[in-house]
Parts: structure tokens; C-alpha cells; sequence
């Protein structure tokens, strides 16, 4: 299941991801995190040295060795350089399982107690100013949409604040969104813009509020008012996340009573989705018409096959 927070800078989408991941952890899950998040703090937060992060090369940056490797013997797809973030596998492209040992998409991440983290990556001195964080972010979208997960395995990832994120159709690589809001009108704001726009591309989506640093039933029930939903879990202030932030070293298992309590309704929200590969693979297509509307001089739709089902790929063990 591949599981994204998004929500306001500043509003705990890094704390609430890495949360969550420890959570499997302790619970003996594996986890494939990302870390797609323009300032990289997921790793050292879920037990990763600096010099670990670093260690990893940049999904973000290292792009056309993701795309040589994903584009397999698909004849649609000429080059590298005609890799669109939003193009879809069709016969030929290689499609890899979440426990696959690829060596390639391997020497991307590092793996510890559990934990597999990749990273995208901040955009290279030569590129600032001229390529903005977005063309980085493709990294870890193409990487996830070629990626074949199932519902019981575990994809988590730290998505960088901003609304144009889901405007311009990122959201189509996750099976459910969570939107971290706290009780501030401009956090709260940032909730109803994303799915606004989510709800303006017609397509069907999995976005849901987690409220954090809730303080009394009041502010719980201003956020519900101003959402007009009920958040699918509540964290409050946690003693736990402030005593780790004053670089205390507290066991997992020491974790404020509130925090465990919404880690577990989060979780158990998280195992109601399904997966539905036609959906997404409509939905790719979609995204990917729209680009190649936009850029006709790159005929991006020769790279669609309208014969092939993603489903069937898959179920036909990816050949
Ligand atoms: N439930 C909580 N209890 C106590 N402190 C919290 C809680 N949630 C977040 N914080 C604190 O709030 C600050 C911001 O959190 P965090 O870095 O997770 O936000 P973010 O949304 O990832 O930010 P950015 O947009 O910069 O990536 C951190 O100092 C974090 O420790
Ligand atoms: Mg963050």
C-alpha cells in the first residue's frame, strides 16, 4: 500500500510519517519509506545516521538510470529522454515487486532494522533557479508507479508541502493521501484547497485529514467545523515527540498513550483501502493525455499501448 502525507509546512507530516513507520517497525512490518520531502529530515528520524542519508544517491537526481532500467524492451519508449514522469508501463517495460533484489534500484537505498529508506533528493547546484523541486519529486513517482506493492506491504512517504503538488497530479501515485492538519485556520485552509483541487480533476481519490497537536475537544471540534469531515486519527501534543526533539533518547515503546492510541487508528484506517491497479493505471493515463495535450510536438500519447492492462501484466507475473 503506498501511503503518502502531505499537509501544511510546519505541520507534523514528517513527525506523523516517521511515527507511523516506527510503528510498523515495532510491530515487525517492513517498510519501504521515501523521503520526498524538500527538507530531507525522514531518515534521521526513523534511526538513520546523516552520513547513512548520504550515502544514498538521490532518486531526484539520477533519473535516467531509473528510467533505463524501467523502460525495459517497451518499443514505445525510444529513450530516456522521452521518459515522462507520467508515462505508463505498457509491454516490455519492467515492473519490479516491492521485495525485488534489482541491482540497480537496490544501489538506491539503504536498509536498516527493517527499514528501507530512498530519498529524493534536493535539486544540484546547477540546476537551482532553472529546475524547480518538482523535476526531483519525479524520481520517486516514476520509481513508485512501476512499482508492484500489495496491500499488506508497506510504502510510506514524506511528501513536500504545497498545494501544487496534488494540482498537477501527484497524487495518482499513492493508494491513500493523508493530509496533516493542526487547528489553524491556515493549515485547516491548506486541507480544503488540496482536495478542491483533487475533486476538480474528476478523479477518484483516497484523501482523508489526521489532526495533530490537538489540544482539547474544542480545537477538535473547530477542525472537524472547518473540514466539514472527522479526521480518521487524532495526535496530541506528545510529551514523547518533544522529549525526542530535545534529543532525548526515548524507546519506541515509551510512547505517550494519546500518540500510540491514534498510531493504531491510523493504521487500522490504512488496512480498510484496497488496491485497484485499473484505477490507477486509468488515472496515469489520464495525467499522461493531459501532458501530451500540453506538449503535442512530443507525441507522449504514441507512448500509451491500448492493449495493454497493467492488471493483467501483473497477474501474468510482469512479462
Ligand atoms: N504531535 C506533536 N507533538 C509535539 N510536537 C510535534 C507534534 N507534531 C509535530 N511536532 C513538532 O512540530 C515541528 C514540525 O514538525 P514536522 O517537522 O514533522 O513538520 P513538517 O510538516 O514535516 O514540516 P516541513 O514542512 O518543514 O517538512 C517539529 O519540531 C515537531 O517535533
Ligand atoms: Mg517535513
Amino acid at each position: 500500500m503506498k501511503i503518502a502525507f502531505v499537509g501544511k509546512g510546519g505541520s507534523g507530516k514528517t513527525t506523523i510519517a516517521s511515527l507511523y513507520i516506527k510503528h510498523l517497525q515495532a510491530q515487525q512490518k517492513p517498510v519501504l519509506a521515501i523521503d520526498s520531502d524538500i527538507n530531507q529530515h525522514l531518515g534521521e528520524s526513523i534511526g538513520f545516521t546523516k552520513d547513512e542519508v548520504n550515502s544514498i544517491p538521490p532518486l531526484g537526481v539520477q533519473i535516467d538510470l531509473l528510467t533505463q532500467v524501467f523502460k525495459g524492451k517497451n518499443p514505445r519508449l525510444q529513450s530516456v529522454r522521452s521518459f515522462k514522469r507520467t508515462t505508463p508501463p505498457g509491454s516490455g517495460s519492467v515492473l519490479v515487486s516491492y521485495h525485488e533484489q534489482h541491482e540497480v534500484l537496490k544501489s538506491f537505498e539503504i536498509e536498516k532494522n527493517g527499514i528501507r529508506l530512498l530519498r529524493v533528493g534536493l535539486p544540484q547546484d546547477e540546476s537551482l533557479g532553472e529546475q524547480c523541486y518538482h523535476a526531483n519529486m519525479s524520481g520517486a513517482e516514476i520509481y513508485l508507479n512501476h512499482l508492484v506493492d500489495s496491500e499488506d506491504q508497506n510504502v510510506v512517504v514524506d511528501l513536500t508541502a504545497g498545494i501544487d503538488t496534488l494540482a498537477s497530479g501527484m497524487f495518482i501515485s499513492y493508494d491513500v493521501i493523508y493530509i496533516v492538519v493542526e487547528p489553524t485556520a491556515k493549515s485547516l485552509g491548506v486541507f480544503n484547497d488540496y482536495t478542491r483541487i483533487a475533486k476538480s480533476t474528476g478523479i477518484e481519490t483516497a484523501i482523508f485529514a489526521i489532526a495533530n497537536q490537538v489540544t482539547s475537544e474544542e480545537e477538535l471540534e473547530y477542525i472537524e467545523k472547518t473540514i466539514g469531515q472527522k479526521p480518521i486519527a487524532v495526535f496530541p501534543l506528545s510529551s514523547y515527540i518533544r522529549k525526542t526533539e530535545r534529543g532525548e533518547q526515548v524507546p519506541f515503546s515509551e510512547i505517550d498513550t494519546g500518540t500510540k492510541e491514534a498510531l493504531f487508528a491510523l493504521n487500522k484506517h490504512v488496512q480498510t483501502h484496497t488496491k485497484n491497479w485499473d484505477r490507477f493505471y486509468k488515472n496515469l493515463i489520464y495525467f499522461h493525455m493531459k501532458k501530451a495535450n500540453k506538449e503535442p510536438h512530443l507525441k507522449l500519447e504514441e507512448q500509451i499501448d491500448p492493449e495493454f492492462s497493467l492488471s493483467e501484466y501483473i497477474k501474468n507475473g510482469m512479462r
